[in-house]
């Protein structure tokens, strides 16, 4: 009798091991969006960095979960426009910049130093919350970095930057000081699976947006505004993002595979070797989305998503579909 109980003790120990393998073990979720470049012909960078925004705040992760880096204001640029906007389509179906965008860090406080700072959790004495990256061993971390780079480096507004090195060491302290559980890291600039290559601490997945010896390519331009608005990895993961719900059974395989060589015109480069789970098995919401429901404010209404102004090249219109906002909160209470 006391062997059988002993005996499906073990077998319901080894289901329960077996089935938490599998399962996150996350219990909030941060995600940490950073563009590093400065001057308005870098307008594109400012609107990678807010469709991430944009999407993971529409998933359910509060602002105060995310810091938001931004070097330059092209919402408020004199050259700009169309004032207080930053289209990702020349279309201008959406407006990333939206009605509430929270940035933590602006201008010349988006510096090498700052990130690893928040990063490793080593900030002055005194710095606001909104500054601080919170996080703790139940962490999910998505990273989200654009801006011009090359091989194992990141520039930092034209004077300074930061190593594959220097954040692969970045990243251990915040594995060692038990910072994070899981990070999701997607880094959108010129060869960019350099920065990856050196990661080194576990539970890592990565996702770039071009090899090593590959540029990542802009998408298109707004004429009116004169330069590209957004950069192709991008650009396909909104689309991809756009149609994902809060309630979404995608996985990350999926994620991991938008923008195809034939629309990307890089490589997408995909790091899985420090991660403990199948990315088929991982949902999309343990990244882009949060653990608990939060309620936002109903700024955006319901938009159709039209694209047909726009002038595609033959390999863009395999893209050529339209879709909308979701509506973020109960329209009816306030009507
Ligand atoms: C998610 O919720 C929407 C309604 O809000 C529903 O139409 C859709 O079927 C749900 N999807 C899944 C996968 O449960
Ligand atoms: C991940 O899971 C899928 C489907 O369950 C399977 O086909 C694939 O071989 C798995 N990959 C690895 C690396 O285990």
């Amino acid at each position: 009798m006391y062997h059988l109980t002993l005996k499906s003790l073990y077998s319901f120990l080894i289901i329960l091991f077996m089935s938490l393998s599998v399962e996150s073990r996350h219990t909030n979720n941060w995600a940490v969006l950073v563009d590093t470049s400065r001057f308005w012909f870098n307008y594109r960078h400012v609107s990678n960095v807010l469709s991430i925004y944009r999407s993971v705040k529409r998933l359910g992760i509060p602002d105060s979960q995310i810091i938001l880096m931004i070097a330059d204001d092209m919402a408020c640029n004199p050259r700009n426009p169309r004032p207080a906007t930053v289209f990702n389509n020349a279309n201008q179906n959406i407006n990333v910049y939206g009605d509430d965008v929270e940035v933590d860090y602006r201008g010349y406080e988006v510096t090498v130093e700052n990130f690893v700072r928040l990063l490793t959790g080593r900030l002055p004495a005194g710095t606001p919350r909104s500054k601080q990256l919170l996080t703790d061993e139940g962490s999910n971390i998505l990273f989200y970095l654009t801006g011009h780079g090359g091989d194992g480096f990141l520039k930092f507004q034209d004077s300074e930057e930061v190593t594959s090195q220097e954040l692969a060491d970045a990243v251990e302290q915040m594995w060692q000081k038990r910072r994070y559980n899981e990070i999701f890291f997607i880094i959108d600039t010129c060869q960019a699976s350099s920065m990856f290559d050196k990661f080194y601490s576990p539970n890592i997945l990565a996702v770039a947006s071009s090899l090593i010896g590959e540029d990542s390519l802009s998408h298109h331009v707004d004429p009116a505004i004169g330069v590209y608005i957004i950069d192709r990895y991008t650009y396909y993961a909104l689309a991809f993002l756009e149609k994902v719900r809060p309630n979404s059974t995608r996985s990350m395989a999926t994620f991991l595979a938008v923008c195809p060589k034939r629309v990307c015109l890089s490589t997408v480069g995909v790091r899985k070797d420090l991660f403990g789970r199948n990315t088929t098995d991982v949902p999309i919401t343990d990244f882009f989305g949060a653990v608990r429901q939060v309620d936002l404010s109903p700024t955006h209404p319901l938009i159709e998503f039209d694209d047909s102004k726009i002038i595609l090249t033959e390999e863009e219109q395999t893209f050529h579909q339209s879709y909308a906002y979701l509506p973020q909160f109960p329209q009816e209470i306030w009507s």
